[in-house]
């Protein structure tokens, strides 16, 4: 989704903005621009990539020592350089927007801002904030009142970074929905949508919260509460050390981030993992404080996810219930924000998104408190998002920063987690005993070796991507655990490859999308030896016995023969409840050959963005 940089220094600070874009890039866009002031307000924009407005930016000799910078990922109105942020309005005192966010009252506010003269150039829902604030600095002639008195007419999600060009000495940033942090540095102040962007001047972050405004000059900030559009006060915020690195965030010897972080999986679960390996037995405050006393109280758990964060706890409701006894309801969480649900003051909510910026995930973890539901845990990524605020307890995977768009270390550290959750919440309801739990724990241990194994199988993969290259279409299959596996295979592959791919339940094949199945139809099985398997191969003889061309990822000890139409790639070992773990490395790097076959954009496919902070 969009990103926002805005820097306030003692020197010019295109560079810092330019840099900062480039490190957001990962989030999706599809136009970027910035302005500087140089006494004048020097705006560029571009539909080309960040570099494309760098080269702009030395075409035009852009230099000054405030600007605001924005790649734009369009919701309204096309991508092009009219809709491109900043936005300015006013002439007199000329301001410039960038934005972050959807504004819902926009249509109203424009009709009422161009009955009092104010001309749109654009198709944008941000023009609106430009427009407002000059409008109100008609009468209240300080940018900081101008933007707390907008921010409060507005409806809808933002974070928003404004200037004004009669005073270069200053910027102005608020935020409500959308994410935004400070950096402060030694020779200048920032903001930006997240802290990689900010590395390269300081770690030293301050995480603005929902509903403050803040003022940057080069000298310091100030933090402000807005009440009915007019400043209440000022508000300190806690400045952290962010503890991410420049390695973290660079591709080092890999071609693509996607390739780092499938083949950084063994690390991140490791990382995720490191206080149970050493321990005899896990403990409940791995989730918090309050783990043990909430944890006491549940009977059944709710889980609100999108993508393949929902396909992560989809996987968790088959071992919270086959091993902690519990039932479990996972739901996508742009439906269960509209439905009626009966809410269970007994329920554990869990929301699961590894940026812990989607929207939708928010809305609907609010939702389901409005509803009544008293208990929640997030797992989540990002030690600093809005989710981990939003919830009693929390869980961080510890996977490192996901850059490519298509998740993967996210994932497998997200089930790993969830993994945790079902041995403490089943030990906790005496469904497990101490030696079967020494067993799990053990497997864990083991976790990262296994994953290291699965990796081994990339040459085998490279091959079957080549012949799906050409494929319009591809069926995934999978039982039990597996069928969501399969599910995150076909997610995978058809973000990145762009050829279309669904997944079913392999027993739903005979009440349908068998039809679809002829020579030219590939089908990815996920064949583990496991207690599903003669079910799984009874349905691999109805697509073989219509010509379909089978490639089932098997176990080592999986009864299952290569044929003509059925090419297997076995995995090192069976892995039992860890299996679907394993057997997610192959399909992720079946994804990425496939996309590099087909010469698509790994890292940033089309019209996706990382963090879905927009409805
Ligand atoms: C797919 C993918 C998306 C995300 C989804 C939720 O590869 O990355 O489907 O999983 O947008 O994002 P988070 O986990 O950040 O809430």
């Amino acid at each position: 989704m969009c990103g926002i940089v805005g820097a306030i220094a003692k020197q010019n600070v295109v560079p810092v903005l330019l840099e900062g874009l480039l490190r957001l890039e990962y989030r999706g866009y599809d136009s970027a621009g910035l302005v500087v002031s140089d006494g004048k307000l020097l705006r560029l924009r571009t539909t080309g990539r960040v570099a494309e407005l760098g080269k702009l930016s030395t075409d035009r000799h852009a230099k000054g020592l405030v600007g605001i910078a924005h790649t734009r990922w369009a919701t309204h109105g096309e991508p092009s350089k009219r809709n491109a942020h900043p936005h300015f309005s006013g002439e007199s005192s000329k301001v410039a927007v960038v934005h972050n966010g959807i504004i819902e009252n926009h249509e109203s506010m424009r009709l009422r801002l161009e009955s009092e003269g104010f001309v749109f150039l654009s198709d944008t829902d941000t023009e609106v904030i430009a427009h407002l604030i000059a409008f109100h600095l008609q009468n209240k002639p300080d940018l900081l009142d101008a933007v707390c008195t907008s921010i409060a007419e507005l409806q809808g999600a933002y974070a928003i970074a404004v200037m004004q060009e009669s005073h270069p000495d200053r910027f102005i940033v608020a935020r409500n929905g959308a994410p935004l942090l400070l950096g402060v540095g030694e020779e200048g102040n920032y903001a930006a949508s997240d802290a990689s962007a900010l590395l390269q001047v300081t770690k030293q972050m301050i995480y603005l919260e929902e509903g403050d405004v803040a003022e940057l000059s080069s000298d310091g900030y100030r933090i402000f509460n807005c009440t009915d559009g007019k400043i209440d006060k000022e508000v300190v915020r806690k400045v952290h050390q962010s503890a991410l690195t420049n390695e973290a965030i660079d591709l080092g010897p890999y071609a693509h981030f996607m390739q780092k972080e499938i083949f950084e999986q063994p690390s991140a679960v490791a990382n995720t993992l490191e206080m149970v390996f050493n321990a005899q037995s896990i403990s409940p405050n791995l989730f918090g404080d309050a783990a043990e006393s909430i944890f006491s109280q549940i009977d059944s758990i709710l889980i609100l996810a999108c993508g393949t964060s929902y396909h992560a706890g989809s996987v968790a409701r088959y071992w919270l219930e086959t091993v902690a006894g519990l039932p479990c309801n996972v739901e996508i969480a742009s439906e269960y924000r509209y439905r009626d649900p009966i809410a269970n003051p007994n329920t554990l909510v869990v929301g699961i998104s590894q940026s812990g910026e989607t929207a939708d995930t928010l809305a609907a973890l609010k939702y389901a408190k409005s509803l009544g539901h008293r208990h929640s845990l997030s797992i989540c990524n990002v030690a600093e998002s809005a989710l981990i605020r939003q919830t009693d307890l929390c869980f961080l995977t510890r996977a490192g920063p996901e850059i490519g768009v298509a998740s993967t270390k996210a994932f497998t550290t997200q089930l790993a987690s969830l993994l945790l959750l079902t041995i403490t919440l089943a030990k906790m309801r005496s469904k497990l005993s101490h030696d079967r739990e020494c067993e799990m724990i053990a497997a864990l241990r083991h976790l990262p070796v296994a994953l290291q194994l699965a990796l081994q199988v990339e040459p085998q993969v490279k091959v079957w991507a080549k012949r799906f290259a050409a494929k319009r279409h591809a069926l995934f299959l999978g039982r039990g655990v597996h069928y969501p596996i399969a599910m995150e295979g076909a997610l995978k592959l058809k973000e990145i490859s762009y050829i279309h791919a669904e997944a079913y339940a392999a027993g739903e094949l005979k009440h349908g999308p068998l039809a679809l199945v002829d020579s030219d139809m590939p089908i990815v099985a996920i064949a583990p030896n496991d207690v599903l398997l003669g079910k799984l191969k009874s349905n691999l003889q109805e697509v073989n016995a219509r010509g379909g061309e089978l490639y089932v990822f098997a176990d080592a000890d999986s009864q299952i023969q290569q044929s003509n139409n059925v090419h297997i790639i076995r995995l090192a070992e069976h892995a039992g409840v860890l299996s679907p773990i394993l057997h997610t490395i192959p399909l992720q790097l079946l994804a990425y050959h496939v996309s590099l076959q087909k010469g698509t954009d790994v890292d940033k496919p089309r019209n996706l963005a990382k963090a879905v902070t927009v409805e």
